[in-house]
This record gives C-alpha cells, sequence and structure tokens, in this order.
C-alpha cells in the first residue's frame, strides 16, 4: 500500500486547535478507568484480562486531512470518550509517521503525538509506536532530498534517536521497520529509500538505533498479507532467525490484519502467529479490520455483519490462542473516520461501530471473544 499524501498547512494549523470547551478525560481513579454508569464487562478493555491490551488507533493526519470533518481526536468529544473508555492500548494512526512528526529537515512537529501520550497516561493506556523506518508517507525532502549515503544514514539514526527517546518508557511497542517485503517475500529495494540507498543492513540498524533510545520498548516488525503462512510471511520468518542469532533487538512480529470480505479468512492465522512466538517473540495485531463491498449510500446486510464480526472474532481468537500475543489493535472504531472508503473504492463499513458509535455485531464478537 503506497501511501503518501501531505497535510496542508490550514489543516495542520486547524487540527491543533483545541476548543476550550473539551476537557481531557477525566484522571483514572486506578489506572484503568471505568467510565460512570457502566458495568465492567460493557467495555472492550474491561472484557479483556489484565495482560490483554485491546487497542485502536487514534484518528488524525493522513486521510483525515483531506476529509470535511475537523481533526477527530481534538475535537470530537463523545470519539475521546469511547477511545479512552473501551481501549487499553492506542497506536498513533499517522502523528508519528515521517511525513507527519518530522516535515521539514530537522524540524519536528510533536504537539500531535504528545497529546497522544498524555491522553494514554490519563486513561491508563500503553502505546503502540508507528513507524520509523517504512517506504510510504516519508516526507517531500527526505524523498526527493540529494543526499548522500552518508548524510542519510545520519538522517535515519537522528530520526530514530530522537524520536524514540522523546517518548522513553511511554511506548509500550514500536514497529520500528513497517511493510520491507513484497507479496512474493522480496525486499522492497527499489520503494523502500532507505534499503535502496543503504542495502538491507539498515534495518538491523533501525532496531539497535531503538533499542539503545528506549531499552524497554518492544521493538516490531509490521506488515499487511503475512496473516497466513506464506511467502512474505516466511521472509520474516527467516529475516527474524537471521537477526536473532546475530543479536540484533527484535522482540515482536505484527500482522496488521487489514482483511476483506471479497477473501476467505487467513487460513492458519494462528499457527502462524506460533512459529513466530516459538522463536520466543511476542506477536500483535496491529490494524484490523474487516471491510465489504458496499455501494456509496447503501447499509450492509445482515449476513454481511455476521460475516463481518466472524472474521473480528476469529482474528481475535488467534491471538488468544498464542501465549505472546498479548495486543490486538482495530484500525479505527468507527465506520466514519475509517481509512477504508477513502483508499479502498466501493468498500467500507470496516470497523465495529455505526457513525454515532453504536456496536456493531463485530463489537460483540470481539466482547464475547474477550470475556471468555
Ligand atoms: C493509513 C491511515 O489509516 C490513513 O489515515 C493514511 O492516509 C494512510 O495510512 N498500513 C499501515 C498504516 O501501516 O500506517 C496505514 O494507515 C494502513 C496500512
Amino acid at each position: 500500500m503506497k501511501v503518501t499524501r501531505l497535510a496542508s498547512a490550514a489543516a495542520i494549523a486547524s487540527a491543533l486547535v483545541l476548543p476550550a470547551a473539551l476537557p481531557s478525560a477525566a484522571a483514572p481513579p486506578s489506572d484503568r478507568p471505568l467510565p460512570p454508569g457502566l458495568a465492567k464487562q460493557d467495555t472492550l478493555r474491561w472484557s479483556a484480562a489484565d495482560d490483554f491490551y485491546i487497542g485502536t488507533a487514534v484518528a488524525g493526519g493522513g486521510h483525515h486531512v483531506s476529509q470535511s470533518y475537523p481533526a477527530p481526536f481534538f475535537n470530537d468529544q463523545q470519539y475521546r470518550e469511547v477511545l479512552a473508555s473501551e481501549f487499553s492500548s492506542i497506536s498513533a494512526e499517522n502523528q508519528m509517521k515521517w511525513e507527519f512528526i518530522h516535515p521539514q529537515r530537522g524540524r519536528y512537529r510533536f504537539a500531535e503525538t504528545d497529546a497522544i501520550v498524555e491522553f494514554a497516561q490519563e486513561n491508563g493506556q500503553v502505546v503502540r509506536g508507528h513507524t520509523l523506518l517504512w517506504h510510504s508517507q516519508n516526507p517531500e525532502w527526505l524523498e526527493e532530498g540529494d543526499f548522500s549515503d552518508q548524510e542519510l544514514r545520519a538522517i535515519l539514526k537522528d530520526h530514530i534517536t530522537t524520536v524514540v527517546s522523546r517518548y522513553a518508557g511511554q511506548i509500550q511497542q514500536w514497529d520500528v521497520a513497517n511493510e520491507i517485503f513484497d507479496s512474493e517475500g522480496t525486499l522492497r529495494t527499489e520503494e523502500n529509500i532507505w534499503i535502496r540507498e543503504l542495502g538491507p543492513g539498515i534495518i538491523a540498524d533501525a532496531f539497535r538505533w531503538a533499542h539503545e533510545a528506549d531499552p524497554e520498548a518492544k521493538l516490531f516488525f509490521n506488515d499487511y498479507g503475512v496473516e497466513a503462512n506464506n511467502a512474505k510471511s516466511d521472509a520474516y520468518y527467516e529475516v527474524i532467525q537471521k537477526y536473532l542469532a546475530q543479536g540484533v533487538p527484535v522482540h515482536g512480529f505484527a500482522v496488521q490484519g487489514h482483511l476483506s470480505m471479497r477473501y476467505g479468512f487467513p487460513a492458519g492465522l494462528e499457527a502462524n502467529l506460533q512459529r513466530f512466538d516459538d522463536l520466543g517473540l511476542e506477536t500483535a495485531v496491529t490494524e484490523i479490520d474487516v471491510r465489504m463491498d458496499l455501494p456509496i449510500g447503501a447499509d450492509p446486510t445482515a449476513a454481511q455483519l455476521e460475516k463481518q464480526a466472524n472474521y473480528y472474532q476469529r482474528a481475535l481468537e488467534a491471538c488468544l490462542g498464542v501465549e505472546g500475543c498479548n495486543s490486538f489493535t482495530i484500525w479505527g472504531f468507527v465506520d466514519k473516520y475509517s481509512w477504508v472508503p477513502v483508499f479502498f473504492e466501493g468498500q467500507g463499513a470496516a470497523t465495529v461501530m455505526w457513525n454515532d458509535f453504536t456496536r456493531k455485531p463485530a463489537y460483540y464478537a470481539l466482547q464475547s471473544s474477550l470475556v471468555k
């Protein structure tokens, strides 16, 4: 998925305006707040075991910038309440990507990420950092810059050191390397600027630099299309074994889980996660959504909703079945802010809540698996 979109200055400015009336979520009495009037089993985070993190992406940046609504995380109070009450882990959907956090050479834009990390702390949530080395959503100054290899290496090291150390101790898992292989399991030697210019050895360096900057954070490979045992997940299986043998600080393998109902549920997800677990790694589902064919303006049918619920539930059950899979993140929780209709024409309704935040069958399917 090659996704490059630069935010307009006006959109960035409007994203930064915090309406005075918007209170931050109330400080929790314990590290896991229970919103007033809700019983424990009423939200996903309270349905989950204490050591299992149920997460979502925090809407902002990327495709949101070109939509008609104001930046959700800063402006939609109901969104913030659901974000706080339902989830124990949050991921930056776009706010930690290069084009967003490092818009000019040597100039970082931390405001949104600071706000996300602060929100997580106020609400007893952990944070997933996303992402440090990727072929997509890089700023123009980087992609079009005419840098020597030495300069590029220094730029990457500076970026990783600066961003990771700023949030050291506050990020549970970092997606250090995102989508480095294509569907054949071949390294993206052309698309990925770092691998193209500096060779594959730069990937191990990225993990080493991240580890130096935050020795506590768990460092992950993350990709889509690796749910099943296939050429792409095999490529990760090999490179990870090599890195572990060399002492490169790799701690986790994550499947994104952008699923489409046009295809069957990925076969053998649990067994695939298990083989990485057997290497001593943590595993995670980091970006699940389940999209369906949906003509504009149409509602999903009951059968579509049931099938969607089944996909979400099977993915969660696969993760729950693997000892070291403790983090399951849905890529947005409400349809109106989902990236899916913007990127996949004719498809939509991929999240677990309707636009008014009422719950779809997929929500209840997840909840019922979590309470088990
Ligand atoms: C998506 C975001 O959801 C959009 O807002 C943005 O416009 C494009 O990127 N794989 C990833 C995520 O690792 O970062 C992508 O997120 C979805 C695919």
